[in-house]
């Protein structure tokens, strides 16, 4: 076991430690799973590098998750460490993070914690992890390239004063780094546009500026679908923007049908339609689907409630030949007040060619005001669903944040309504507290950040 050994001279103050749950040593049984998986995929690429899976964001995974949910083997909780960042996961199985505190975090799979990096500033935001390199920028407007085995940086670049406090993810390819520019502040959140660096040495390539655009709108938790030609992202009203990688110069632009109205949701590419949820005025809400090639929206489907995730795309369990899009419907479980409230939500998976539903599951209402665990010392601020993520075998992960429960859910029987009392349908784990990005995924794994304490379930 000279690993876990190598792995305990590295580990910092003992309140840092990752908390190990499960201390049998699982080291060879490890390895063997690893030797597996690893023939199942190149070596240079990551099961989770960045929100969303792959460049497309379509929550599709080839990793199968654990179904069902045995309790986490490992958390990891400091108090006044909050976590509403997106993780990622290597090959290895390592995990990386951020956090509003503006630590960034490294985790072998068993919970040990490889490194550290206190940034002085915060809110480092959903990373990206490409090529041995982890790419995340934090609230004092610096951009930072670190290296993924220690976490020493590569280049760091200051551009621009501020960046905003939403979970944005800062997105990495082979030639090019997209982040938000044109801080909002705290109070709105977002930012005005969007800026692309040269991955290579954090320069400025282009910025452009949405609102100016779209009056009213502007970008939040911004994770654009990234082409080599081309970028797609979306605005708080619905509007969707295809930019040209090289100058920023619109290839299409699609404005806003519901102008003025909120969606902390974003993009989903994939099967050469861009998808996208957005709110009504009346507090109702859609899902529309565009044509990734010209912009022009092939269908849009009305729902009773907003939407405020970015939707999944794949093959789901039990619907054989068709592949589905997913979103959750229902508003933000908003501040931690002490009053009753009556939160209710569903998620929805919907054919993608025509928006056909194929199944919805409700999870039990939430009768508090605020997600799970969020206090007004620890507040806990994520969507009322995170984004879903789809296994190979087509299962769906989502956090219900409002309840601080994970969910698995597949339509076992086909009928189009996911039972909560089927264990062949849903399988929960309560974490207690809200979780914003969707479950990041690897083989046997999926890891949740939850606001207070990341948590590994392991097969
Ligand atoms: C973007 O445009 C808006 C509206 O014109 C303007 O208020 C804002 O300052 C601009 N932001 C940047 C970063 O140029
Ligand atoms: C992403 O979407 C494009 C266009 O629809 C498609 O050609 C490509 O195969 C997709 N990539 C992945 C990883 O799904
Ligand atoms: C998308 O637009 C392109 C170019 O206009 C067209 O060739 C293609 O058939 C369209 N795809 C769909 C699914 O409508
Ligand atoms: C989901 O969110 C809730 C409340 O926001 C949180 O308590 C729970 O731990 C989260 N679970 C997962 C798996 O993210």
């Amino acid at each position: 076991m000279a690993w876990r050994l190598a792995a305990i001279a590295l580990l910092g103050p003992k309140s840092l430690v990752a908390e190990a749950l499960d201390e049998s040593c699982a080291g060879a049984t490890n390895l063997v799973q690893l030797g597996s998986t690893l023939q199942r995929r190149d070596l240079a690429s990551y099961w989770y590098p960045s929100r969303g899976v792959d460049d497309n964001r379509s929550g599709w995974s080839s990793a199968e998750g654990p179904f069902p949910l045995k309790p986490p083997k490992w958390q990891f909780e400091v108090a006044h460490i909050n976590f509403h960042q997106t993780p990622c996961i290597d090959d290895q199985l390592n995990v990386y993070t951020g956090s509003d505190q503006g630590m960034i975090f490294s985790f072998t799979k068993a919970g040990w914690k490889r490194w550290e990096v206190a940034t002085g500033a915060s809110n480092c935001q959903n990373p990206t992890i490409l090529e041995g390199v982890l790419y995340t920028s934090c609230a004092n407007g610096v951009v930072l390239a670190l290296t993924m085995d220690e976490g020493k940086e590569v280049w760091s670049r200051k551009l621009t004063d501020s960046l905003p406090t939403d979970t944005y993810t800062v997105s990495a390819t082979a030639s090019y780094v997209v982040v938000p520019y044109g801080d909002m502040g705290h109070m709105t959140g977002g930012a005005n546009g969007l800026a692309l660096l040269e991955r290579a040495s954090g320069d400025v390539r282009w910025t452009y500026n949405i609102s100016a655009h779209s009056p009213g709108a502007h970008t939040i938790n911004m994770a654009p679908c990234l082409f080599e030609d081309s970028i797609v992202t979306s605005d708080t009203s619905g509007g969707i923007y295809r930019l040209s990688v090289e100058d920023g110069s619109e290839l299409w632009r699609s404005p806003p049908e519901n102008a003025g109205t909120f969606t902390l949701g974003g993009v989903a590419c994939g099967e050469g339609l861009v998808f996208n949820g957005f709110s009504k005025e009346d507090g109702s809400g859609g899902l529309q689907a565009l044509n990734l090639s010209s912009g022009e929206r092939l269908w849009a489907k009305s729902f009773p409630q907003e939407i405020h995730n970015a939707p999944a795309v794949g093959r789901v369990y039990g619907h054989p030949g068709r592949t589905a899009a997913i979103v959750g419907q229902g508003g933000p479980p908003g501040a931690p007040l002490p009053i009753p409230d009556l939160l209710k939500g569903t998620v929805v998976a919907v054919d993608v060619t025509d928006g056909e539903t194929l199944w919805t599951f409700e999870p039990p209402p939430w009768h508090h005001h605020g997600a799970a665990g969020s206090t007004f010392l620890q507040p806990c601020m994520p969507d009322l669903f995170s984004g879903a993520t789809i296994d190979g075998r087509g299962t769906v992960y989502i956090n219900w944040s409002a309840g601080g429960i994970t969910y698995a859910l597949r339509d076992a029987n086909g009928d189009g309504r996911i039972d909560e009392r089927d264990p062949a349908e849903v399988s929960a784990f309560d974490l207690g507290s809200g979780a914003t990005g969707p479950p990041a995924i690897a083989p046997g794994m999926l890891f949740v950040n939850a606001c207070r304490r990341p948590s590994a379930f392991l097969a």
